[in-house]
């Protein structure tokens, strides 16, 4: 076939695909021809227009490196990790809403028994995080893994401070006999997402801001259960409802509640004023992700 035109490419390229042997393949190239094609008749861009996509695109990937991920940031900015996120987590009642991993993951966090501090030093309003880990229907899930990270008290996660040579704000937990888990931190702010790249010139092109609600994220594991990766996030936040990445949920925020010096949940004691948070998890069992 010659003569392709505005209206018969579309099908022209589709049919091109027509010998991809993986079926799923087949059916994403198909949707993803169709809608793109849509796309440009709809906004009918002009060469320079399209230069200029082009040249963010390429932006974006060349901003990518082992500590920075730019097209997820896109991904996030634009909404779609968390529709990929809902997409993929259609959850039964008592299982906990999930959020979006985010780029300050660490992965061999250091291991902490329960109590422990995990603020490496650093300073700012003391927490206390108490957490229960159960299966969706409420039973209790002692030995669950139960990774934490969250920023500073000025909106700074360890990897991002080149000040600091050691893991600080993260570690992992395991769950006593009663499902349980328990830590001090200090106070996570407030923070704004990378802006000196693409997707920065993106929010500023558009009026965005780029900020994201204080939170702790809880990455929690248990055989049989699928994998929860989530937030909790503080309550007054003056961010809640404009999240640079779409994340919050109401079931997500929690007060972090204010507290004079003395006797700590635990047993231990606080020498200064301090905060309290609480959340009970709730995993999803594996079966019922298969069966969906
Ligand atoms: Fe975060």
């Amino acid at each position: 076939m010659r003569d392709f035109d505005e209206h018969n490419i579309t099908q022209a390229v589709i049919d091109r695909f027509a010998g991809t042997p993986d079926a799923r393949l087949k059916r994403i190239l198909n949707s993803l021809v169709t809608h793109l094609h849509d796309f440009i008749r709809d906004v009918e861009p002009s060469f320079s227009e399209w230069e200029a996509a082009i040249g963010f695109l390429t932006r974006t990937g060349q901003m990518c490196d082992d500590k920075r991920q730019e097209f997820i940031l896109l991904s996030d900015t634009l909404g779609v990790s968390m529709l990929v996120d809902a997409i993929n987590h259609r959850l039964p009642a008592g299982a906990t809403e999930t959020t979006v991993l985010g780029p300050f993951f660490v992965a061999g966090a250091p291991e902490f028994a329960n109590g422990a501090d995990i603020s490496g030093g650093l300073t700012g309003e003391m927490l206390f995080v108490e957490a229960k880990i159960a299966a969706a229907d409420g039973t209790a899930l002692p030995g669950a893994v139960v990774d934490v990270w969250q920023s500073d008290d000025d909106g700074f996660y360890d990897v991002q401070r080149t000040d600091l040579t050691d893991a600080a704000l993260r570690g992992r937990f395991r769950a006593d006999a009663q499902g349980r888990i328990w830590f001090r931190t200090i106070q996570p702010a407030a923070y704004p997402i990378p802006y000196d790249g693409p997707v920065g010139e993106m929010l500023t092109a558009t009026a965005r801001h780029p900020w994201r609600p204080a939170h702790v994220h809880f990455m929690i594991a248990a055989p049989g259960y699928e994998t929860l990766v989530t937030h909790v996030f503080a309550a007054g936040d003056q961010y809640l409802d404009s999240d640079a990445v779409f994340g919050v949920k109401n079931s997500l925020i929690r007060e972090f509640t204010h507290h004079p010096a003395g006797a700590l949940p635990d047993g231990t004691t606080s020498d200064g004023p301090w905060r309290h948070l609480t959340y009970d998890f709730g995993l999803k069992p594996l079966a019922q992700q298969q069966a969906a």
